[in-house]
């Protein structure tokens, strides 16, 4: 298999999960170049809970303040600090992501408010930090429930009155970046195990965004499945014409622990492995095996109603190759009727074609 193609066309490694010492870096934002797709278009779902994520970030990527964005990871955490980076009037500056993952102290703040000369032994050059790059732009900052009650005042600091100091330097520095925080941690339990500082969760948490896990949106997974199944289409080489009803159930059945960005993965393969592009449940891995014993699927009637019809729909047109008439008849109702549900529904009778629409 083209290993090599594969790795180049398809970093699934977030550029924020990288921590890389050296140089901040600018990640670009996550598109393919060229791509000209405006930043909000990026976030797929049709779920109440993406749309209503989508029309929050419509309306605080007009404002110049923090925001807190709380969800699982491979939620779609960065996408959306991203989008609001790249919707707001920030868009022509830095957009800089910091994730400490664990990095000793120390280096973290140097990392992030920079640091004069000889300050650390092991590191003795200067270096700006995180917020000097960002300069004028945005800073995304993965999991600072895990800073030190000293880091904390140093960032609410930073965010509060702007104000900042490099690791070893006496000169207050200006920090004009606007503060973007990503978290898995509900961190008002952290304020009231008093390991978060209650005034910096104040500070962060005026506009809070959060990402559902992708359980408890099912009705997103097959427009992220289409989506990743064309672009790694493009990107990887291999073709993809339509995915059967039986994968279709394992994926919806599946609770998704790693949400997106697993869901991400787990097409990148099974397109590698289907013959002639076509994705059946022996290209899923083993740890989406039928379930007789479906998860409880949250939510309301209105939602569970949806999320039936979305199935059965799906099943017939996966049975008659992506003909919504026939699928229409075997479902007795009109064909109509069964495009307007399609339409609804977000799902895409392509998707089920034997053969690639020409
Ligand atoms: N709603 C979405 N629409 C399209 N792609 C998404 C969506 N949510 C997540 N992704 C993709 O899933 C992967 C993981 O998302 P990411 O933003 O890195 O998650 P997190 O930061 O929460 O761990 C990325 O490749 C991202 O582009
Ligand atoms: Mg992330």
């Amino acid at each position: 298999m083209e290993q090599a193609n594969r790795t180049d066309a398809l970093p699934h490694l977030p550029a924020s999960d990288r921590f890389i010492p050296g140089r901040p870096k600018t990640p670009e934002f996550p598109a393919p170049t060229g791509e000209t797709t405006p930043p909000l278009e990026k976030i797929l779902g049709e779920s109440p809970a993406i749309q209503q994520v989508r029309r929050l970030i419509a309306q605080i990527c007009r404002v110049d303040v923090p925001v807190l964005i709380r969800g699982e990871p491979g939620t779609g955490k960065d996408l959306v600090a991203a989008a609001i980076h790249y919707a707001g009037g920030r868009a022509g500056r830095p957009f800089i992501k910091f994730n400490p993952a664990g990095a000793p102290e120390p280096p973290i703040e140097g990392e992030l408010f920079g640091r004069e000369k000889g300050v650390l032994p092991d590191a003795p050059g200067r270096r700006i930090g995180r917020i000097e790059a960002a300069h004028g732009g945005s800073l995304l900052l993965d999991e600072p429930g895990q800073f030190s009650p000293a880091l904390q005042v140093k960032l609410l600091r930073a965010i509060q009155d702007r104000q900042f100091e490099r690791l070893g330097g006496a000169r207050v520095r200006q920090a004009d970046v606007r503060f973007l925080v990503a978290t898995r941690y509900d961190l008002s339990a952290a304020v009231a195990a008093g390991a978060f500082r209650e005034d910096l969760y104040y500070r962060l948490s005026v506009l809070p965004i959060v990402l559902p896990p992708l359980r408890d949106r099912r009705e997103d997974i097959l427009p992220l499945v289409e989506h990743f199944a064309r672009r790694f289409a493009l990107r990887g080489g291999h073709p993809f014409r339509r995915i059967t009803a039986a994968a279709v159930d394992r994926l919806m059945a599946h609770p998704w622990p790693g949400n997106v960005r697993e869901l991400e993965t787990v097409i990148e393969r099974a397109l590698l492995a289907a013959d002639e592009g076509t994705i059946g449940p022996e290209h899923l891995p083993a740890a989406l095996a039928a379930h007789d014993d479906r998860l409880p699927l949250p939510g309301s009637l209105e939602a569970r109603v949806a999320e039936l019809e979305r199935e059965m729909i799906a099943h017939a047109l996966g049975r008659s190759g992506g003909n919504v008439r026939a699928a229409a008849r075997e479902l007795g109702i009109t064909p109509r009727i069964a495009r307007y549900k399609i339409s609804k529904l977000g799902i895409d009778p392509a998707l089920f074609h034997r053969r690639r629409p020409a």
